[in-house]
């Protein structure tokens, strides 16, 4: 019997309507859109407004449009994985009220934490899923509203960060094409530099912790951008010289958005030309896991059957890797 991969047969996207620009910050903050865009390549974010919205306010409409696009009914999805570092509550997993909103009563789910690495981590979880030959169908979602853990007075997160996501479906493929191979990678050791302070079990809140402003995205941008630079790249030129891809074998680089310079570092070292290269950040900033599914919803009518993909990704913990898929269908 053929190897059985797993392929990716539907992607879909969902960015929120309200858009914070670059002049609005200005208003919240002491910076201006030449340093934001010289800086970060960011122009605009999307921010899911609404009393009581979360992360699955994201997913949902992202997995609902996934299902039409690809003639799937709820109860058909065997495992939905959510990739998220804000769920919609600590427990239960977001995963779960996705399941019970959209009806996919046949599924069980689960949330994957890994910060700006967790969609490919879960693309990746998934994948041995679908390759077990148990599970034909599973979807991965990618999404964060990182406008909950982000503090509107500190210049040098706000600008970077912004809410929305997306999925893929992944089914079994026979003849090669899907998910290929991949390097993932995380230390530990570099937590310090990107982390939430409380809320979690060693800080619970409190109104100290509160007023200390603890609950939000802590970060030391300058050494982050140092070890996402290397990181990132030094993973997708593995995955490229394990799989004996030369730069004209790679027809698209899907690397998370974090920062516009991050990108052509990476582009740079696997010798990838530009044009080759999915960029919306100046539309969406980082949105964390949902970074990835969204390049490939608005790219998705420009790739071709059989074109090699590399998508690459470097965040928080830190976390990092790199995959290879062959697409596996022609833009419908
Ligand atoms: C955050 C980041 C954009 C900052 O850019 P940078 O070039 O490293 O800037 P620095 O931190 O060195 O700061 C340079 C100066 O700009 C200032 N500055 C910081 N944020 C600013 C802002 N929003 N507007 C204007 N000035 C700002 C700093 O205070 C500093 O001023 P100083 O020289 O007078 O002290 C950059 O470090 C980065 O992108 N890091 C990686 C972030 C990331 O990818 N995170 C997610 C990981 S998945």
């Amino acid at each position: 019997m053929s190897k059985i991969t797993a392929a990716i047969t539907g992607v879909s996207g969902y960015a929120p309507e309200y858009v914070l620009t670059n002049k609005e910050l200005e208003t919240m903050v002491e910076t201006n859109d030449e340093w934001i865009t010289s800086r970060t390549g960011i122009k605009e974010r999307r921010i899911l407004k609404g009393e009581g919205k979360g992360t699955s306010h994201i997913a949902v409409p992202a997995v609902r449009d996934l299902l039409k696009k690809t003639n799937t009914k709820p109860e058909e999805i065997d495992l939905l994985i959510c990739a998220t570092t804000t769920p919609d509550m600590v427990f239960p997993a977001t995963a779960n009220l996705i399941t019970a909103e959209i009806g996919a009563v046949n599924a069980f789910g689960y949330d994957l934490q890994a910060a700006c690495s967790g969609f490919l981590y879960a693309v990746a979880t998934g994948s041995r899923f679908i390759e077990s030959g148990q599970y034909k169908k599973v979807v991965v979602v990618g999404a964060d509203k990182m406008s909950s853990i982000i503090d509107y007075t500190d210049r040098t997160t706000c600008i970077i960060f912004g809410d929305g996501g997306g999925a893929v479906m992944l089914e079994p493929n026979t003849e090669g094409y899907g998910v290929l191979d991949q390097v993932l990678k995380s230390d530990g050791s570099g937590a310090p530099f990107l982390h939430m302070k409380a809320g979690g079990s060693r800080k619970p809140a409190t109104i100290d912790t509160i007023q200390a402003r603890e609950h939000y995205a802590y970060q030391e941008g300058q050494t982050v951008f140092k070890f996402a630079v290397k990181n990132m790249a030094d993973v997708s030129a593995e995955v490229m010289e394990r799989n004996n891809l030369s730069s004209d074998d790679v027809a698209w680089l899907v690397p998370h958005q974090a920062n516009k310079r991050i990108i052509e570092a990476t582009a740079n070292r696997m010798g990838v030309t530009s044009d080759k290269v999915m960029l919306n950040i100046h539309k969406y900033g980082n949105t964390t896991s949902g970074t990835i599914p969204l390049c490939l919803w608005e790219y998705e009518s420009q790739l071709k059957k059989g074109d090699n993909i590399i998508l690459a990704a470097f965040g928080g913990g830190f976390t990092w890797g790199a995959i290879y898929v062959k697409w596996a269908y022609d833009p419908k």
